[in-house]
């Protein structure tokens, strides 16, 4: 047994998420969650948000260039064991078309959290323990964007408070701005299983989320790091080796933000030399602010 466990927790099965034991055999080639149905407007609605994906006038949000692929298997049997009500059935575009819907009908911080605690388009929901908005200042001119929560955002529910978030705390610091003065998130609001990278439809179903929280907090700079935050926020496909260190625009509702990438404090913390690498992107951070 201990070893069988051991063999699992290499597989990246870090934590239990269901008291009784599953056999997923059975469940032969099923999708996950029929019956789903998209929550009922009414966090503090400005104004009837209607069908339309976003409101006519506002710019287009950026697009990820990524290739999409079916959801993992392991993933979608997860999620059924622990939330019957279930998630993360429907394909990225009408999880994403939902989620725009109701983004658009917030128009505060804590209406948006309190859209994200009833939203069921992300799969990554039915696995975590909890969610994790933001941590730092609600509204801020530095808005930094990591790739998804680990364990132990998962278990405070926050962003960046284990190891790497510290080590990102004193980045920050070298350059004169504490957690008072900035807004951190993700671009998922729930950690993945085993801290694996979040798939494109995870990323596409949180993404209206993600663009209205930018436009409510108004930051003045984006900083996207590691890899896959860099993707999501910058809309490219290249490495962040390519991508870091240099600055470009993205569009976000009626606004045009200045964007940077920059190495990940967890790669920073495996690779000390890159060190050097992001302390040129925080100084070109601390100039544009
Ligand atoms: N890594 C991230 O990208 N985000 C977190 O919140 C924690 C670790």
């Amino acid at each position: 047994m201990l070893a069988l466990l051991d063999w699992l927790h290499a597989m990246g099965a870090d934590a239990a998420v269901g008291h009784t034991a599953q056999d997923w055999l059975a469940r032969g080639d099923e999708a996950p969650g029929a019956g789903f149905s998209w929550p009922k407007r009414g966090h503090d609605v400005a104004s009837p948000p209607g069908a339309a994906a976003r409101p006519s006038g506002a710019s287009p949000p950026i697009r990820p260039q990524v290739e999409m692929r079916s959801p993992a298997r392991a993933d979608t049997g997860r999620a059924e064991a622990v939330r019957p009500r279930a998630a993360t059935p429907l394909g990225a575009s009408e999880a994403e078309t939902g989620a725009r819907r109701i983004a658009r009908s917030v128009t505060s911080l804590e209406g948006l959290e309190a859209a994200l605690r009833d939203f069921d388009g992300c799969g990554l929901k039915s696995t975590a323990t909890k969610l994790c908005f933001y941590r730092g200042a609600a509204k801020a001119d530095l808005m930094i964007i990591g790739e998804a929560p680990g364990r132990d955002e998962d278990l405070a529910g926050k962003p960046f408070v284990g190891r790497a978030g510290q080590l990102l705390d004193k980045m920050l610091a070298a350059i004169g701005l504490s957690e008072a003065e900035v807004h951190i998130t993700n671009i998922v609001y729930w950690r993945p299983p085993g801290n694996r990278t979040p798939t494109p439809q995870e990323a596409l179903a949180c993404r209206p989320f993600l663009e209205r929280q930018i436009e409510l907090v108004a930051p003045k700079v984006l900083v996207a790091v590691g890899g896959s935050a860099a993707k999501e926020v910058l809309g490219a496909a290249e490495g962040i080796m390519r991508l870091r260190g240099k600055w470009r625009e993205v569009q976000i509702g009626d606004r045009t933000v200045p964007a940077i990438a920059t190495l990940h404090p967890a790669y920073l913390l495996r690779t000390p030399a890159a060190k050097q690498l992001a302390w040129i992107d925080l100084l070109q951070i601390k100039s544009k602010l």
